[in-house]
């Protein structure tokens, strides 16, 4: 008889707060058969697991024993990443973002109204985002519906968590890759929504796990009247969830401004029609003005912290801290291809120079009187960013994003071990803790040190089921 349960037995480390986390040397933990997490014991001596796990009723069960040098955390949520763009992973670097679109990625993009093109590509995407331990994934697609279509199938076979959007863009983009009318889009969003609604539901998961998002590319893509069509689609159904750009780049925000001019700022484009909200998933929110940080936190919309991409494109640094004493939810995305790296390990590393950046350049006097603003971010922070924060900016905070009984079991199994293969994590003999441990992986790990990905209890990735490597 197939086991129940699956029961974890080692280290785990998990996000409390934005300035906290639990680390539990010797945890047991539980997963059912619905892939939720049953319970949590903590501090559980060797010869007492078998006297727990009876007292638990727990009979028949598979226990994975984790060795010195693993752990389990969540598993990362990338809040914003582009799969069509994975093809074009670190070039067309030179360019900032409005040469950058139209010379490398609308040429790019255009592609995908081949459906065969657009599989081969995704099959990678997909691959690629779990294997470095993303759980979570909010995908843009491109304008083409079936393209789209088949990045919903291939996420979905795979068993990632996963938001799929067909970009929204009527407008400034070539001939061949721009959508003819706003009616055109529209109805192309609403049956991609119709489709990805109808893929059958294969777990328990408390909300299935790959949906549809509304995704107007940005301001610039898209004509009044199709953003004023989206605010109505998001209107009728407010469970779904928005994702679009904001305030990257400065010419991306005069020329913002130049087509809405009765807009009060750029945040004021997306709110006159009704497409900033508590979903709403901002990306990048690099240059924003003090009205616009207040609007967005009135209106409990996220941003998506893209640093690797800010860098690559030149588009600037971020004010991260800012925004966490706003209250406002932020989480990290990779923005493939803008930035160059796939890995959200990459995102958190970028994350905490793009802080230390901010970090130099303001005064002592200034950061004495602000928790984060003008900080460096915290190891404590950085790994909330990439886990429960990511999954308060989806509005998933109750379901992942933390190893907590009644959440989904959406976990990385964590090896910095000599036999992973990174050299970078070999003396991890000398290391003296859990928070050691934590810190080196999130700065120095790489999917190498990502022995197994799960998500809704389900194995779905990592080195031991793609790499050929067996760690156990
Ligand atoms: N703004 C509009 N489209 C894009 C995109 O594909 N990438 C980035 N980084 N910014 C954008
Ligand atoms: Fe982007």
């Amino acid at each position: 008889m197939a086991p129940s349960f699956t029961v974890f037995y080692g280290a785990i480390v998990t996000p409390e707060t934005l300035t906290g986390y639990k680390s539990l040397p010797q945890c047991l933990l539980c997963v059912g058969s619905t892939g939720n997490i049953d319970w949590v014991v903590d501090d559980v001596e060797p010869n007492s697991v078998e006297e727990i796990l009876k007292q638990k009723g727990c009979t028949n069960f598979e226990l994975v024993k984790l060795l010195r040098g693993q752990c389990l955390i969540p598993g990362f949520i990338d809040t914003h990443t582009h799969a069509p763009q994975f093809p074009n992973i670190g070039s067309g670097q030179q360019y900032e973002l409005l040469d950058w679109l139209e010379k490398v990625t609308f040429p790019t993009e255009s592609k995908f109204s081949d459906v065969d093109y657009a599989r081969r590509v995704y099959t990678n995407s997909v691959q690629t985002t779990i294997s470095y331990g993303t759980t979570t994934c909010c995908y843009y697609g491109t304008i083409h519906l079936e393209g789209t279509k088949v990045l919903a199938d291939i996420a979905h076979k795979a068993g990632q968590r996963a938001f799929i959007g067909k970009c929204n863009m009527n407008r400034n983009s070539p001939d061949n890759y721009r959508e003819p009318t706003s009616a055109h889009s529209i109805n192309a969003t609403e049956a991609l929504i119709s489709y990805i609604r109808a893929l059958p539901s294969h777990t328990s998961s408390a909300e299935p796990l790959v949906q549809p998002i509304l995704t107007p590319r940005f301001a610039i893509s898209c004509t009044s009247d199709l953003l004023n069509n989206l605010g109505d689609l998001a209107k009728k159904d407010p469970s779904l969830r928005i994702q679009t750009h904001i305030s990257e780049n400065h010419d991306e925000i005069k020329f913002t401004k130049d087509l809405f001019p009765d807009a009060p700022h750029y945040a004021g484009v997306y709110d006159g029609f009704g497409l900033l909200k508590h979903n709403t998933i901002l990306a990048h929110g690099v240059h924003l003005e003090d009205a616009e940080i207040e609007l967005i936190s009135e209106r409990k919309a996220g941003i998506s912290h893209c640093p690797t991409s800010n860098f690559n494109l030149t588009s600037g640094v971020a004010p991260i801290g800012k925004y966490l004493d706003r209250g406002i939810k932020v989480g990290l995305g990779t923005d493939v291809s803008g930035g160059y790296s796939p890995s959200i390990l990459n995102a958190v590393q970028a994350a905490s120079v793009a802080a230390k950046v901010i970090a130099s350049q303001s005064s002592e006097e200034a950061k004495a009187k602000t928790q984060f603003t003008g900080r460096k971010l915290p190891v404590a922070t950085l790994f909330y960013l990439a886990t429960l924060g990511g999954a308060e900016v989806c509005n998933l905070e109750k379901n992942v994003g933390s190893l907590e009984a009644g959440k989904a079991f959406d976990a990385l199994l964590v090896d910095a071990r000599p036999e992973a293969g990174n050299r970078a994590l070999w003396n991890y003999d000398l290391v003296e803790s859990l928070d050691d441990m934590l810190e080196r992986f999130l700065f120095c790990g790489d999917d190498r040190n990502i022995s197994r990905v799960y998500v809704q209890g389900s194995l779905i990735g990592g080195q031991e089921v793609v790499g050929g490597k067996p760690q156990h």
